[in-house]
């Protein structure tokens, strides 16, 4: 595991900011060739700055992707239960929608922010997607949380909150996943994901800076408040969160390589393309640190 060090101008890339908050692009690299130490660590302070990275023209093969991953921390098997595995890879989730399966996926969350240890970054690389349509939104949760006001950071600081595979599953949009074969993989995720505590404001160690750690699709209450008051202040929250200004929306092209980090940000993917067909491969990194 590669440290995060000092900020430092690249060497090995080329590196545009897209936007001003979130987001950036890496350009002249070819990441079906093993990159060095030293590449790696320049792209680790890449997503450390822009938390959101995007490499396009990325022709990779999935054993490509997963060593690329690799470089980055330990990297999860694909939980059988709820994603499809890539056959010959047991590292990759395929992530598909078309005619025969509409999007449903359009719901801020970070992934896997329902584990004991939310993952780290997710590494997704496109395989097809619709001419237009499909885009993502990222949200930048060190600027959302940064926007609020001084009594409102005192009040959330030594909260936490339940956040809870359930809160998402159990919609009636997500009914099909539980039907006919599928039941058995969805009651074992249910099973291995019961709800978990994490802090509502996550300190992250290697920038010394505060992020929000809250979701719509997962967070469900804020421990030692009332039901009321819980309800209310996390409504708050979810809509402090969705303002276009912490945002940044991406139109993916196929081949585009995107990496970010979960404990800093949520996103959406917007369902607005049916009945085209997205199909994408996810690779995740496996969190290597204690929020504090
Ligand atoms: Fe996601």
């Amino acid at each position: 595991m590669l440290a995060f060090s000092k900020k430092q101008k690249p060497h090995t890339f080329s590196i545009r900011p897209i936007n001003p908050v979130i987001g950036a692009e890496i350009t002249d690299i070819d990441l079906r060739k093993t990159i060095d130490d030293k590449t790696v660590s320049e792209i680790t302070n890449a997503i450390q700055e822009n938390l959101v990275i995007f490499f396009p023209e990325q022709n990779i093969s999935p054993s490509e992707q997963v060593n690329f991953a690799k470089k980055f921390g330990d990297v999860a098997k694909v939980p059988d239960s709820m994603f499809r595995v890539h056959p010959k890879n047991p590292y990759v989730s395929i992530l598909e929608n078309g005619p025969k399966q509409p999007p449903t996926v359009n719901n801020w969350h970070s992934d896997y922010c329902f584990a004991p240890e939310p993952d780290f970054l997710s590494i997704l690389h496109t395989q097809i997607v619709p001419d237009i349509g499909g885009d993502t939104i990222w949200v930048n949760m060190y600027a959302a949380y940064e926007a609020l006001s001084p009594k409102m950071k005192n009040l959330l600081c030594d909260l936490r909150a339940t956040h809870d595979f359930m809160k998402l599953y159990e919609r009636p949009i997500k009914a099909y996943l539980w039907e006919g074969e599928r039941f058995k993989y969805m009651e074992a995720a249910r099973k291995n994901f019961p709800p978990v505590s994490h802090p509502v404001v996550r300190a992250i160690s290697e920038t010394q800076k505060k992020a929000l750690f809250v979701n719509e699709s997962f967070t469900r209450h804020i421990e030692g408040m009332s039901e009321l008051e819980s309800m209310n202040v996390l409504k708050y929250l979810f809509d402090h969160i969705r303002a276009p200004e912490y945002q940044i929306r991406f139109q993916w092209k196929p081949n585009t390589l995107a990496v970010w980090d979960n404990r800093v940000t949520i996103h959406y993917a917007l369902a607005d393309y049916f009945p085209k067909r997205r199909l994408v491969h996810r690779v995740t990194v496996l969190n290597h640190e204690v929020p504090v």
